[in-house]
């Protein structure tokens, strides 16, 4: 008789990126007992991108240092990007190449999310990044840039292939793109090479500003070279948003006004102005976090389920649900808006300074650093469903959650054995502690007919034991390989503003609340809580 053996478990489930990385390693290296072929490993092989040029403007910025260079050293960790590959760092102060080198490797010491520094692969991507410095209203300067992307083509094999990402000031946006045109770096020919354009956050100040500069943009680069950033879309649980709604059959049914009582969206963070305090004058939480952050959740959310990836396939739906929000007035504004800013306070467990004694903030600044607000789409599938947004800084907690909340049942049973009411609610945390819960009823073990509720818990940690990827390596690859699902379009941006433009000018009309309205380390000013008093509903508690 044979042994009995136990059965063989099967091999833990791996995510598209892990096989991507699996592959593409596999091929980079050439290994001789690589087996490539997909359908033998059961896996889809993915692509690696084409060799290219990444020109980086704004490359001594702080973007630059903290998320953009580490991002790129983490792809070339782990063989995501092709040998053929350079880095042209373009920023206006002088540096030799040594010395910018020098700074970009502290830089990704002190921000790549895997430690230590990989010395070889470091000494391998060094040898990649040159740096020229450029003003960017000199003609000349960018004349001599197109001239060394050429050499590079020649040197490095990057085969004519571009990738302009611009983090720098958004008011440099325009004259870059613009030199950009003049120099033909833009053109696309036949055999030339692509040429994409990133831009980054925030892509205008308001619904005009934001249309001139799409304008500006389009009269060099066609719309699907341009590929606008909004890193919440490249976060992995934001992602896994789409993965939750349209892989599961289960929860379609019931994601619609018949079953949905509201929605609450919020994006905390327990952080000041830190070092921003002069931009964030100039920008405030609607144009730095609701604009973007907030509508982009809000549409995963809400969207029809699109009838494939494609970029253009899935941005036509978030278009459709940001213009089905109502558009706020100036009623709705003053009674369904609130606008807050944090005074002094506590932050994990120290004393923490006013937002108005920030540094470079105005003390007598009017600028929000809360806002939270009731939004409703115009839709079959939303009519009467409230959407509740709220963001801000210096709160108790740094948390991004999505919560929706069903309709309680139609007739309440248990109400003596539960007291309160307590709907089922659907939590989806996006950071941190990425996971997924499910609040019901369950009856507590005993011979009575006691009923509490529990939650049912998914948990990214446990459940698949690997880091999740920074967004921005997600969307500077995505952007390589020329896949802009997860960018905004042009219209998007625009619909966006069209949102929130009507508040920040309705704001701009009415006197400011008395300001600061919330202390550093409280959950935001007691008129948010009241908005929703009003409606009979409570922010979650998290
Ligand atoms: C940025 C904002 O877009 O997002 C910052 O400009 C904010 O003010 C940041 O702190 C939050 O991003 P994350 O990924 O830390 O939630």
């Amino acid at each position: 008789m044979s042994p009995t053996r136990a059965p063989v478990p099967p091999p833990p489930a791996r995510t598209a990126r892990q096989l991507r990385e699996a592959t593409s390693s596999a091929r980079r290296r050439h290994r001789p007992d690589a087996d490539l072929n997909p359908l033998r490993q059961g896996l889809r092989l993915e692509r690696v991108p084409d060799p290219c040029s990444f020109v980086l403007f704004g490359a001594t910025g702080d973007l630059a240092h903290r998320k953009v260079i580490p991002a790129i050293y983490q792809l070339w960790r782990t063989n995501l990007l092709p040998a053929e590959f350079s880095i042209v760092a373009v920023a206006r102060r002088p540096y030799t190449d040594e010395a910018f080198g020098a700074e970009v490797r502290a830089s990704v010491e002190a921000n790549s999310r895997v430690q230590p520094v990989d010395e070889a692969a470091w000494a391998e991507l060094a040898k990649r990044i040159t740096y020229q410095q450029l003003d960017f209203g000199d003609d000349a300067g960018f004349d001599r840039l197109s001239e060394r992307l050429d050499a590079l083509d020649a040197e490095r094999g990057t085969a004519g292939n571009r990738l302009f990402y611009l983090a720098t000031q958004p008011s440099q946006v325009t004259e870059i793109v613009r030199q950009l045109g003049r120099v033909g770096l833009d053109h696309e020919m036949r055999g030339s090479g692509w040429r994409r354009v990133v831009v980054e956050k925030p892509f205008g100040r308001d619904y005009e500003s934001a249309r001139r500069l799409n304008h500006e943009v389009a009269k060099v680069f066609r719309e699907s070279q341009v590929y606008r950033i909004d890193h919440y879309l490249g976060k992995e649980t934001v992602r896994n948003l789409l993965v939750f709604r349209f892989g599961n059959g289960i929860f379609e049914p019931v994601w619609n006004r018949s079953y949905v009582d509201h929605v609450q969206i919020t994006v905390a963070e327990s952080l000041g102005v830190e070092s921003r305090g002069a931009f964030y004058e100039e920008t405030g939480a609607s144009r730095d976090i609701l604009q973007n952050h907030l509508l982009q959740l809000m549409t995963l959310v809400a969207m029809e389920p699109p009838s494939s990836f494609h970029a253009d396939a899935l941005r036509d739906q978030k278009l459709q649900v940001l213009r089905a929000i109502a558009t706020p007035d100036v009623e709705h504004v003053r009674h369904d808006v609130v606008r807050g800013q944090y005074g002094s306070g506590w932050a994990q467990g120290a004393a923490a300074p006013g937002y108005r004694e920030e540094p470079e903030v105005d003390p007598e600044s009017e600028t929000e650093t809360y806002v939270a607000g009731r939004f409703t789409i115009e839709d079959w599938r939303w009519s009467g469903v409230p959407f509740y947004l709220r963001a801000g800084k210096r709160l108790p907690e740094r948390t991004t959650e999505i919560a929706i909340q069903f309709k309680e049942v139609p007739l309440p049973l248990f109400r003596e054995s539960t007291g309160d009411p307590a709907p089922n609610v659907l939590a989806m945390r996006i950071q941190p502690d990425e996971g997924i819960m499910l609040r019901f009823a369950a009856k507590v073990p005993g011979l009575g007919l006691d009923v509490r509720t529990v939650n049912m818990d998914f948990d990214y940690g446990t459940s698949f034991s690997v880091d999740s990827p920074d967004a921005y390596e997600t969307l500077i690859l995505d952007a390589l390989l020329g896949d802009a699902s997860l960018f905004t379009r042009a219209d998007e941006v625009e619909a966006a503003w069209a949102v929130v433009t009507p508040i920040i000018e309705g704001w701009a009309a009415m006197p400011a609340p008395r300001f600061p309205n919330y202390a550093a380390g409280t959950w935001g000013p007691e008129a948010a809580d009241e908005l929703m008093e009003r409606d009979g509903r409570r922010w979650r508690r998290i």
